[in-house]
């Protein structure tokens, strides 16, 4: 999910591409790395942390000769930040090195086959297998290309790669499927990168590949054509109009709001290679060496709270399991009463959450068993957990969480089909929907937010001038209700709360007033008609309300904002964007920092 750059041309190649990695930067990498030819030589040089690292190992090379070449940022999902898994990978035979964007699901199954075949790896990724895969079919092709396509129709996942050969040194290759990759033509030269901006100071005559598509350029030549079948696809050459800047944004004015709209895609990436298809279970290998819990306490803070508070209910009602849910700054300093068969759940889409971490240490103090649900690999709660699933989200780079969220719920899911489905505690008609609807929802959510979007900001108008706001829900959309008053609060400093909202009468209530306005989940489920009376009550004592509601479910409101259904609880996958939606119009509204809001930080790396 991170950076991948290459270029052909007439000029060095190392600093061009060492510049356009720095221009990938901001999406946040762990290692880097860099091949190029020279003499018809392959030469790799990769270096852990940040390019300074990277570029420093150069600085002792002559690198001046070199007019092709390829770089990456990584963004760890397969093998945690070192060297040995930093791209560019190697194959076996030193002639060919590939770097790559995304997931490759089967790279066990093809690794296997490999090693049958008397391939040796140093790496624990899954783009080194993609490599020597690469090698593999140069033995049963006639040419790279052609090994190319033999390579990626055996993966499985999502993948941005870009290929050198000391075979064609003139040339690279690359394919794309769910991770982007766009050519940059330029004149005498032509770029390829995962991102304008990569490419942007030298050429903004692109031309964007999509999925199923192989390319091939050299200096003066470039061609796409497609995997399958090997036809030549008729490309037209756009001009992009963007800065650098909003290159970096993918066109959208804040990060934030550019992974709000990356919501579906997270989803595919989190389900990939765990929801297989409709008659296997889910598969999570993190967990198949470890007992089942008798009992699970989530421990985490802010919005990684919210999703696990959220997630908790369906693992006690899929997975028979009891689960609490705590704050980890509270957890860290009480003297938690931890049973011998309960488990811990930290969640944290950074991994280096002060209070999160110290609650995972003091757990592993009790000898509880520490499950991680984590973003960011090779991060602190990720290293130190007993077992860790990766989110799969991608860099999150604002610091209002997100996408994040959406990938926590979608993997909590995730664990309460596979423990339902492991304990026998699941009804397999639940299992069939959950899983049906749970593959259905990255398309159907990428078809609302256009419109999702226009709505919330039509409302943001009207609501912007609030001094207060209380945010209701009960059951499942409490804990929405929560995240939607935490982004609120933290986008747009106007005050928020997020309420249980058959809580009202016991208090809250008696702040409502027309300054006061109160925004509502009502969605289609068997508490449909407690959240009315609730909201009835609201607007008895001359409360605003806005109501988030299902369609074909009626009630009177100040406003109200129809949000698709989906099966059971995952209609939080609607409501959800449109809560963080509603606050990023609110904050834009008002002229805020959306993606660094004043005071707060990304990661809460001290207590
Ligand atoms: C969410 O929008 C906030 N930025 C914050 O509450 C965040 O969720 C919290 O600090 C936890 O971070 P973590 O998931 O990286 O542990
Ligand atoms: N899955 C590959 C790895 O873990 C690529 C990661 C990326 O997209 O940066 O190395």
């Amino acid at each position: 999910m991170c950076g991948v750059i290459g270029y052909a041309g007439h000029r060095p190649a190392v600093p061009l591409i060492m510049d356009g990695l720095r221009s990938l930067e901001y999406r946040g990498y762990d290692s880097a790395g860099i091949a190029f030819l020279q003499n018809r030589k392959l030469d790799v040089v990769r270096a852990e942390g940040k390019l300074a690292n990277l570029s420093a190992m150069l600085v002792t090379r002559d690198v001046s000769h070199a007019t092709i070449g390829i770089g990456h940022t990584r963004w760890a999902t397969h093998g945690v930040p070192a060297v040995r898994n930093a791209h560019p990978h190697k194959s076996n035979d030193g002639t060919i090195a590939v770097i790559h964007n995304g997931i490759i699901e089967n790279y066990q199954e093809l690794k296997a086959m490999l090693l049958e075949r008397g391939y040796v790896f140093y790496s624990e990724t899954d783009t080194e297998v993609l490599t020597n895969l690469i090698a593999e079919g140069r033995k049963c092709n006639d040419s790279l290309p052609d090994a190319l396509r033999w390579a990626v129709s055996q993966a499985a996942g999502a993948y941005a790669l870009v290929v050198l050969s000391e075979e064609e040194p003139d040339a690279l290759y690359g394919a794309r499927l769910s991770s982007p990759l766009i050519m940059g033509v330029g004149t005498g030269e032509n770029f390829v990168a995962s991102d304008v901006p990569a490419f942007l100071p030298h050429t903004r005559n692109v031309v964007f590949l999509e999925d199923g598509e192989y390319f091939r350029i050299t200096a003066h030549s470039w061609e796409v054509r497609r995997v399958c079948d090997n036809e030549r696809v008729a490309k037209t050459v756009q001009t992009v109009q963007w800065d650098v800047q909003s290159a970096q944004k993918g066109g959208f004015k804040h990060f934030m709001l550019k992974e709000i709209f990356e919501q579906p895609k997270v989803l595919t990436d989190c389900l990939a290679g765990r929801l297989i298809s409709p008659d296997l279970p889910v598969r999570l290998p993190e967990l198949d060496n470890r007992p089942i819990p008798g009992r699970i306490r989530i421990v985490a803070c802010g919005t990684s709270y919210n999703a696990g508070a959220w997630g908790a209910p369906l693992l006690e009602a899929w997975a028979g399991i009891p689960v609490s849910v705590e704050i980890a700054s509270e957890f860290r300093y009480r003297d938690p009463l931890l049973q011998p068969d309960e488990a811990v759940m930290v969640i944290s889409q950074s991994g280096e959450t002060a209070d999160t971490l110290a609650s995972l240490r003091l757990a592993r103090e009790r000898g509880a068993m520490v499950i991680g649900i984590c973003n960011v690999v090779g991060s602190s709660i990720a290293r130190e957990a007993d077992a860790v699933i990766f989110t799969q989200a991608g860099p999150e780079i604002s610091v209002a969480s997100t996408k994040a969220m959406c990938s926590q719920m979608a993997l909590l899911v995730l664990l309460a089909l596979y423990y339902g489905q492991k304990k026998g505690t699941l009804d397999v008609g639940v299992w069939r929907e959950a899983c049906d609807a749970l593959r259905a929802l990255p398309t159907l959510l990428e078809g609302v937010l256009p419109e999702m979007r226009n709505r919330a900001a039509e409302l943001a108008k009207s609501y912007a001038q609030a001094k207060s706001f209380f945010f209701l829900g009960r059951g499942p959309c409490f804990p929405l209700a929560l995240e939607g008053a935490l982004k609120l609060k933290e986008l747009s400093y106007i005050h928020a709360e997020g309420y249980a909202s058959g809580e009202m009468k016991h208090g809250p209530i008696a702040l409502i007033d027309p300054d006061f306005p109160t925004l509502a989940i009502a969605l289609d489920d068997a508490l449909f008609p407690k959240v009315k009376s609730n909201i009835e009550e609201v607007q008895a004592r001359r409360g605003r309300v806005l109501a988030i509601v299902n369609p074909g479910r009626e009630l009177r409101a100040d406003d109200v904002w129809t949000v698709p259904a989906a099966w059971g609880p995952l209609s939080a996958f609607f409501v959800l964007p449109a809560l963080q939606l509603f606050s990023y119009e609110t904050a834009d509204y008002l002229g805020k920092d959306v993606d660094q809001p004043r005071n707060l930080a990304k990661s809460v790396t001290v207590e």
